[in-house]
């Protein structure tokens, strides 16, 4: 009991609660893309796999109920971070010391705000449907003659909004940003591997942050230019 209570109060214990929080996040993030890519072999394929994921029933919402916890734990734990930082630095440096830091690092609890912003609204018009109702309300027949919700044509929709596909590419950039500092900080905090890999670490997390962007971007803007429809 002592323990685990000396582990959440360490510094390096939150950063490990970070650090496997924000990677559930981050596995999350790569097969929702892999599986909303499905947009670009038509209506049948991607309402086939939403529909597959509803059927999940009582699995998908311990997905849910994870993903959830972890995104809660991930913002209570950078928030104790930083209070535990500026406590232990009352009076700010004179001069800005963080010049050799990235502007990825820097701008961590930016773009983690825009993120939850992001995943606010992404909810409501998606998921939840309340801030587009006539995008949401399409049904759609598969081949089984199975009745489904159109998720494929809420995309389209959606993305057929220019301010919507154009607020997903500047969200996505905060995401890559996000995710480019985040990838290797983590690698480093839970030490697998040695600090002369740094500068590979680095690369690696740039290359997945750009792999995040380009997926995801895709979508939104190929659907504006009316490449899909
Ligand atoms: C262009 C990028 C994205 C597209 C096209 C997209 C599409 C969708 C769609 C269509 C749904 C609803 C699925 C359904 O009702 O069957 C959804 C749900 C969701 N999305 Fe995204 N998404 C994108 C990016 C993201 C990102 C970057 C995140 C996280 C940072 C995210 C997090 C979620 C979450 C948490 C849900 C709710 C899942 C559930 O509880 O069922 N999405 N997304």
């Amino acid at each position: 009991m002592t323990l685990s209570l000396d582990f959440f109060r360490s510094s390096i214990g939150k950063k490990i609660i970070m650090a496997i929080t924000g990677f559930i996040w981050f596995g999350f993030v790569i097969l929702h893309m892999v599986g909303n890519l499905q947009v670009f072999q038509g209506p049948e394929k991607l309402n086939t796999y939403a529909k597959f994921l509803k059927d999940l029933g009582p699995l998908l919402w311990v997905a849910r109920i994870g993903l959830l916890v972890a995104f809660v734990g991930h913002v209570c734990t950078a928030i104790l971070l930083k209070l535990e930082n500026s406590s232990a630095r009352p009076v700010s440096y004179a001069k800005n010391s963080t010049i050799q830091a990235s502007f990825a690092s820097r701008t961590m609890a930016y773009s983690g705000l825009l993120l939850l912003t992001f995943l606010i609204y992404h909810l409501a018009h998606f998921t939840l449907g309340y801030t587009n109702p006539d995008h949401y309300s399409h049904e759609y027949i598969l081949k089984n003659g199975d009745v489904v919700h159109d998720v494929y044509a809420m995309v389209i929709l959606g993305f057929q909004d220019p301010t919507i596909a154009i607020s997903y590419v500047v969200f996505m950039v905060f995401l890559a940003l996000h995710f480019s500092h985040a990838l290797g900080s983590m690698l480093q905090t839970l030490g697998i591997l040695a600090p002369k890999h740094n500068p590979t670490i680095q690369k690696i997390s740039t290359g997945l942050g750009l792999l995040v962007l380009i997926g995801n971007c895709s979508m939104p803007l190929s659907i504006l230019l009316g490449y899909v429809r």
